[in-house]
């Protein structure tokens, strides 16, 4: 009987510690004295329409990206109009739960409305009038935010793979100075908040060198930058370890903050690798393209798990100088990966699954914060 009641007592204590072991493995506290470990929400979860991804964020993070509400479309729709309402939403949430917030992005030619480039006759405008709607939009978006927001990501994706600068309607109506003067007005705006570069494939030696050379310029300039974000949409396959070490030690000469800013791993059949595919378009859910409809079989949990400590493994080699890792997203379940390139599928690009349960990519990461 006594025997009985000492292991059923001896169960309920194992059990316990379980749970309390797991609920405190955390993000932020096991890379607390590394870097920031950051994620994005969507407008929705800002809404307060998914609280449980509001209460990982809180509990596991340190900072937070909006995914949409501080794009140009979204809080500046219209010249003279300004959408607030979610950017502030998003910062009283963070500013309760002692997060920080990134300010994602002034300047990128995706999500910018057709006015900001044209005249009242639908003609487009000239440099003069750009670089003022430029400064006008900094100012009073950054301004607003004065003191509240830790960082900005001034300018995303300015260059092409090969490291030319990309063909956007800013460059064609404003040359480079648009780079230069988005940087130094955000700067003015709020001189207490980092400025960063941020773009994709920034292991691509074209864009890693024009990256290199922009910002030794900057430097040489006296123009304010404070760091660099690599988003960090990566594959199984690419970049390679070599790639990345390669990448992480030329950034970390830089001098400045080196970033993952939007880091999510791309594990479903990729379409070009099918004959016929055509990633431009949203192909309808097929099969073999989506192989996982219900859930992840171990095997590959295992693989994604071991992709993930490879990344954060390197991540931990440059810790002196990388200050931040984001996740883009809380929850396998929000992933822009389920619906691009191919609209329905269902992906698993994150360590958190749509349970909203830790993956075992979130335990193999942990256990990489032990590394010196
Ligand atoms: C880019 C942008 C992000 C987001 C992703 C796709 O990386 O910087 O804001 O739109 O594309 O989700």
């Amino acid at each position: 009987m006594n025997l009985r009641y000492l292991i059923i007592v001896l169960v309920i204590l194992l059990i316990a510690s379980f749970c309390t072991s797991k609920k405190s493995d955390s993000l932020k506290d096991a890379f607390k004295d590394k870097y920031l470990i950051g994620t994005a929400l969507t407008d929705y979860q800002i809404k307060g329409n998914d609280p449980k991804s509001l209460q990982t964020a809180g509990e596991q993070f340190d900072v937070i990206t909006p995914e949409n509400v501080l794009k140009w479309e979204k809080v500046h729709p219209a010249p003279g109009i300004y959408n607030f309402g979610p950017v502030d939403s998003l910062i009283e949430f963070c500013e309760k739960n002692n997060l920080a917030v990134i300010g994602h992005t002034l300047i990128w030619h995706h999500q910018t409305p057709e006015w900001v480039f044209k005249d009242k006759e639908g003609n487009q405008v000239s440099k003069d009038t750009l670089l003022k709607r430029i400064k006008e939009h900094i100012f009073t978006v950054v301004g607003k935010y004065k003191g509240r927001i830790h960082g900005w990501d001034v300018i995303n994706e300015a260059f092409e793979d090969d490291g030319s600068f990309r063909n956007t309607l800013w460059r064609q109506i404003a040359g480079e100075d648009y780079l230069h003067k988005a940087f130094e007005w955000a700067h003015e705006a709020d001189p207490g908040a980092e400025l960063y570069y941020n773009d994709y494939n920034m292991w691509y030696k074209g864009r890693r060198n024009a990256v290199v050379k922009m910002v030794n310029e900057f430097k040489t300039k006296n123009i304010p930058i404070h760091g660099i974000g690599l988003q960090g949409h990566w594959g199984l396959n690419y970049p390679t370890v070599d790639e990345l070490n390669e990448v992480f030690e030329i950034y970390s000469k830089l001098d400045i903050n080196v970033m993952v800013t939007e880091l999510d791993l791309d594990m479903l059949p990729r379409p070009e690798d099918y004959e016929g595919a055509d990633i431009s378009v949203n192909y309808e859910a097929k099969s073999v393209l989506n192989p996982w409809p219900d859930s992840l079989p171990d095997s590959m949990q295992t693989v994604v798990a071991d992709r993930y400590a490879q990344f954060f493994t390197i991540f931990n080699k440059y810790s002196s100088s990388v200050s931040r890792i984001t996740l883009w997203g809380v929850h396998d379940g929000q992933s822009w990966r389920n619906y691009w390139p191919i609209h329905g599928r269902t992906a698993y690009p994150l360590l958190f699954d749509r349970n909203h349960q830790p993956k075992k990519a979130f335990f193999e990461v942990i256990k990489t914060a032990q590394q010196k």
